[in-house]
């Protein structure tokens, strides 16, 4: 295994970046490994990455690398081998004289951009680079980058972590005790309101949570929404969308995919379906995952959904293909 590694952010200059980049070369994320970051920005924008930098080199982070910026990203992704696909735009801010109110609204917006990412990515990154999108609508915007990179062995991800982690968060509040005891909480389907967090599989020490919270009104009326409507509440109270959470669960994801999943256990995230769970194929969709000895990450395939789970993640899957739908110009 390389002890050194080149990671791309794009978006850097974003809020986001400001939480993200200093925990990618904590000696935490990627380990003992050097980190070689490449910070990407808009043109407009790029510049101010230098007093990033500066403050970068005044935290004195042993494992930090070279740190370079550019607004080039087919330079930035020259053997490169992990990407964090943050720059887009979010919602909850006014483009061209409108309120952008859902995810999806930034479909047109946004999935333009992942087109000539994807392509230089699958032509000038490592081949088995490891790419995470945060950018929203991030599903259908990993979609349209793993399709132009067109590159079978490189993995593309959309971030659901964030959806995970708040989900055990209202979970471990519910039953009195730290989020770090609950385990395996699949987020199916879309980041987005339609999103399924997946109380049944979840488990506390081993044990089934729906066991423990046999409670179907609160789980209709209370989980469900709060989870999938979290994003919005954070935009509603800060007046931005959520930043260093967002951080903390692409942290996450990287720590998730950059060793062996404990036996019995998985992470979230969306991944290529391959027709697992009878998602059609070709849709970025949001399953559990491991990460296997040799690196792959791979969905896991046994779980069991109820008829009630059935139901809440087909209507997940239908937003996934209207989406698709919408971007066919994208992605053929
Ligand atoms: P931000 O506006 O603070 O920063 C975004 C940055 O991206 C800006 O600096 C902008 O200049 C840059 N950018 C735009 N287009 C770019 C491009 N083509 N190449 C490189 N950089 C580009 O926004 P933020 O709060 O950091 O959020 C970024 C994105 O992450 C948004 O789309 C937001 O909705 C999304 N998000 C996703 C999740 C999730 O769980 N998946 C969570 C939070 C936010
Ligand atoms: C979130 O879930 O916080 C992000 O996707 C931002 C948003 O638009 O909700």
């Amino acid at each position: 295994m390389s002890s050194k590694i080149k990671v791309v952010v794009t978006g850097a200059g974003g809020q986001i970046g400001y939480s993200l980049i200093p925990r990618l070369i904590n000696g935490r994320t990627f380990g003992d490994k050097t980190v070689d970051l490449c910070l990407v920005e808009i043109p407009q924008v790029v510049e101010k990455l230098k007093g990033l930098i500066m403050e970068l080199e005044d935290s004195y982070f042993p494992n930090m690398g070279k740190v370079s910026y550019t607004s080039n990203f087919e330079e930035a992704a020259k053997d490169a081998d992990w990407f964090l696909l943050v720059g887009s735009i979010p919602r909850g801010i006014v483009y061209k004289g409108k309120k952008i109110e859902e995810r999806s609204d930034l479909l047109k917006i946004n999935g333009g951009i992942f087109v000539d990412q994807g392509k230089a990515i699958g032509e000038f990154a490592k081949t088995n680079a490891k790419i995470l999108v945060v950018g929203n609508p991030a599903n259908t915007n990993a979609m349209i980058g793993k399709k132009a990179a067109n590159n079978p062995l490189q993995t593309w991800l959309a971030m659901t972590m964030l959806d995970s982690n708040r989900a055990k968060s209202v979970i471990a509040k519910k039953i009195n005790t730290n989020v770090s005891n609950i385990k395996n909480m699949i987020i199916w389907g879309n980041h987005s309101p339609t999103m399924y967090p997946d109380l049944e599989n979840a488990t506390f020490n081993n044990n089934k949570i729906s066991k423990l919270v046999d409670d179907l009104n609160w789980i209709e009326n209370d989980f469900l929404p709060n989870v999938q409507q979290r994003g919005k509440a954070v935009i509603d109270a800060r007046g931005a969308s959520s930043a260093t959470s967002a951080a903390k669960a692409a942290i996450d994801t990287i720590i998730a995919c950059e060793s062996p999943t404990n036996e019995g256990e998985c992470f979230s995230a969306a991944i290529e379906s391959d027709g697992s769970y009878n998602v059609p194929k070709g849709l970025i969709c949001g399953f559990p995952l491991v990460c296997l000895k040799d690196g792959t990450i791979d969905i896991r395939r046994d779980f069991s959904l109820s008829n009630y789970a059935k139901d809440k993640f087909q209507v997940s899957i239908k937003e996934l293909l209207k989406e698709r739908e919408a971007v066919l110009d994208l992605i053929e």
